[in-house]
């Protein structure tokens, strides 16, 4: 778990939404920085990736099973972790779920399924972290997980480009009011990247796209400037970044890690 560079020694962070995909890969790349790492997710046990992490740094990293779309969880969450690790220094902000369907059908079911946990998970975990971090005086960071979805529109997709859309918002204004604090915080939009959710993704376009099974998948990895879809592995470079003292000057962002996607 060393690296040369240590960016993050000492800091505890906690990360949501990561049994796999991009949190995993954050929770391996802040470990290997230094950080001791609360990782979360909804299952009871951990994952086969979060338990190779945990045998690899035992005095580092810890499992904890929390629904962030529950208050009560929520707040046990962010006890359990400070009980474990001290106060937090870090929230990388990532559970989140997909769902898509043509905009006629889309309907109240997903809409509250989305919003629940991509806006109201992701919030009252932000704001029981951030109340954790002004308390202990942290000069903390939050990295929250938007997308490129929450850049636009997008026909079958507009419960979750609204709800990553809420993310970007929800950033902006959380800087704003922690900045007396001396907290930073800052969202990563992700473009096409290759991680379990993208699965789901692209058995719901083959649906209502009439596409072959991973046709998708491909038609967006070739669209993507860089040429092709990014690995969890990609988002970590940013994650880190966004977490250390190097970005010590930037709060309120959104910054786009997708191969060229989207430009602004
Ligand atoms: N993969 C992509 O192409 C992509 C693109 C843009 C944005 N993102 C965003 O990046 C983040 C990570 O995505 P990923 O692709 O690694 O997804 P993923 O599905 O692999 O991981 C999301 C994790 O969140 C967990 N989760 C879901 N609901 C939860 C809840 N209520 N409480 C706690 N945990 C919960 C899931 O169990 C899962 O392990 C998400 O916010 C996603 O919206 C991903």
């Amino acid at each position: 778990m060393n690296s040369s560079s240590q960016r993050l020694l000492g800091r505890h962070a906690l990360l949501t939404g990561a049994a796999g995909g991009i949190g995993l890969a954050v929770a391996e790349a802040y470990a290997a920085e230094g950080a001791r790492c609360t990782v979360v997710d909804l299952s009871q046990a951990p994952s086969a990736g979060v338990r190779a992490l945990m045998e690899a740094a035992p005095e580092a990293v810890h499992y904890l099973a929390a629904d962030i779309t529950e208050q009560t969880q929520i707040d046990a969450m962010v006890q359990a972790a400070q009980a474990r690790f001290g106060p937090i220094d870090v929230l990388f902000n990532n559970a989140a779920v997909f769902d898509l369907a043509p905009l006629l059908d889309s309907d109240e079911a997903m809409y509250q399924r989305l919003f629940d946990v991509n806006v109201k998970g992701m919030f009252f975990t932000m704001q029981a972290v951030l109340r954790q971090m002004v308390a202990h005086e942290r000069r903390g960071r939050v990295v929250n997980l938007a997308s490129q979805a929450g850049r636009r529109g997008e026909a079958l997709v507009s419960h979750y480009c609204a709800s990553k859309a809420a993310v970007i918002s929800y950033t902006q204004s959380a800087a704003l009011a922690m900045a007396p604090h001396g907290i930073r915080v800052n969202a990563i939009s992700p473009g096409v990247i290759d991680t379990p959710m993208w699965g789901q993704v692209d058995a719901l376009f083959a649906r209502y796209e009439g596409l072959q099974p991973g046709e998708k998948k491909a038609a967006v990895g070739k669209a993507v400037p860089l040429g092709y879809m990014g690995a969890p592995q990609d988002i970590a470079g940013a994650a880190v970044f966004l977490a250390s003292d190097e970005a010590s000057y930037i709060t309120a962002q959104t910054l786009n890690v997708d191969g060229g996607n989207v430009m602004s």
